[in-house]
């Protein structure tokens, strides 16, 4: 796809390019019109997503997400193109299945320029709008299967080199037959390991500030696929608890909530902490005992559960297991076993996800944007109020599932 540099794009070569994206015959890209689209479903940082059926096969329901375009006058944004690559790496049951790329041609009557849309296998849920729907009740065995799912995921794209970077229940979409996906690469990277000796320089200014592990919390660059292990930890306790776990306002804030959780953040839990860029300049609880399982007992029954909780919410990264690990755990070799969703899911016959659970009052979709968006989705470097997409939610879903 073309790319323009931004010094020099004037407003001629604006109109040029949308002239050039407008009139251009995509031989290997449809029209967005072959689909109908049904509800939104969801908001998000980089554009809205759409539940949508397919107007020759009308069994067929699609995800379709919005490219947004709005301040690029770069050509396709970077980030889209990002995920759209490690999509089409990427094949797995529980991985999102990235269907296609269509467009839409822009409309002078209308006054919309062209978009693109990346289109997907429709999951009827998200975990985030399951959890937040207090008839939505897991047994043992489902939670198990949640977890395997994720880890089984989680295996997968590591061992394709891949890290998601933004772990969150929003971004684990759940198919109404029980099957998990990890969705949203939109912040997903390919990862090597240090090369010529030479430290990784990623950015660390990723993943939702609650399931923000504390070593990009503390400047790390140099990480890893353990920041995965950790979003993972924050949404196996969630299955239980309801709600996210850490819920900070800002950066210190959130390190202050991990200290009381997870222990004084010093180099006896984790050596080589002290060279951190931000490690000197950030303050938490300096004496705080780890208290994992004594905080979540009362709602984590299972030992084995609260146990391996307790190891993906390790300080130090390298301690944490990886997916393969979590995969031997105990947790999912004990009775019961893991088992199907589907039957469980067959009692819910309206669609849950974050943005359609969160504001209430009749899926007042502002609402939902307003309050749970701004601060459940905050992205790094945002403040985000201290909102609580827990609640007391447990109606008011608008979609059906078919
Ligand atoms: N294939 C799909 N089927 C059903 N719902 C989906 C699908 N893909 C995404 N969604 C819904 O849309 C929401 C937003 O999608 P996604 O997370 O990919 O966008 P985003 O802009 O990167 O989000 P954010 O930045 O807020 O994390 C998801 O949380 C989910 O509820
Ligand atoms: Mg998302």
């Amino acid at each position: 796809m073309t790319t323009y540099t931004p010094a020099l794009v004037n407003s001629t070569q604006e109109a040029e390019m949308a002239h050039y994206v407008d009139t251009l015959d995509y031989p290997f890209c449809h029209d967005v019109s072959k689909y109908e689209k049904i509800v939104k479903v969801g908001q998000g940082t980089f554009g809205e997503v759409h539940k949508a059926r397919d107007r020759r096969n009308k069994s067929k329901f699609v995800a379709l997400k919005k490219v947004l375009m709005d301040n690029e006058k770069e050509g396709f944004p970077i980030t889209a193109l990002r995920e759209v690559r490690i999509l089409q790496l990427l094949e797995h049951e529980n991985i999102v299945n990235l269907i296609e790329i269509c467009r839409s041609k822009s409309s002078q009557l209308a006054k919309h320029s062209a978009s693109f849309y990346l289109v997907f296998d429709f999951a009827e849920h998200d975990l985030a709008g399951l959890l937040s729907n207090f008839k939505v009740k897991f047994s043992l065995g489902e939670i198990k299967s949640v977890m395997k799912q994720m880890f089984n995921g989680l295996y997968y794209i590591h061992a394709n080199k891949i890290i998601h970077r933004d772990m969150k229940a929003a971004n684990v979409l759940i198919t109404k037959k029980g099957t998990l996906k990890l969705a949203d690469f939109g912040l997903a990277r390919a990862f090597s390991l240090e090369r010529n000796g030479k430290p990784n320089r990623y950015t660390n200014r990723v993943v939702t500030l609650w399931y923000r592990p504390p070593e990009l919390l503390l400047g790390e660059r140099n990480y890893g696929p353990s920041v995965d292990l950790w979003g993972a930890g924050c949404i196996m306790a969630e299955m239980w608890t309801r709600s996210p776990i850490m819920q900070g306002s800002t950066e210190q804030h959130q390190l202050k909530l991990i200290a009381q959780l997870c222990g004084a953040i010093n180099p006896t839990a984790w050596p080589g902490v002290e060279k951190l860029q931000l490690y000197n300049t950030m303050e938490w609880p300096k004496e705080a005992r780890r208290r994992v399982k004594d905080r979540l007992r009362p709602y984590v029954k299972d030992q084995g559960a609260c146990d391996l909780i307790d190891k993906l919410l390790l300080l130090d990264p390298s301690q944490r297991p990886d997916a393969d690990a979590a995969l031997m755990h105990d947790f999912f070799w004990t009775d019961p076993m893991p088992c199907s969703l589907e039957k469980m899911l067959a009692g819910h016959t309206t669609s849950m996800f974050e943005y359609l659970a969160s504001g209430r009052g009749g899926g007042g979709q502002a609402a939902a944007q307003a309050a749970a968006h701004a601060q459940a989705t905050a992205k790094p470097g945002e403040q985000s109020s201290n909102a609580n997409r827990g609640g007391q939610r447990n109606e008011g879903f608008k979609d059906m599932v078919y």
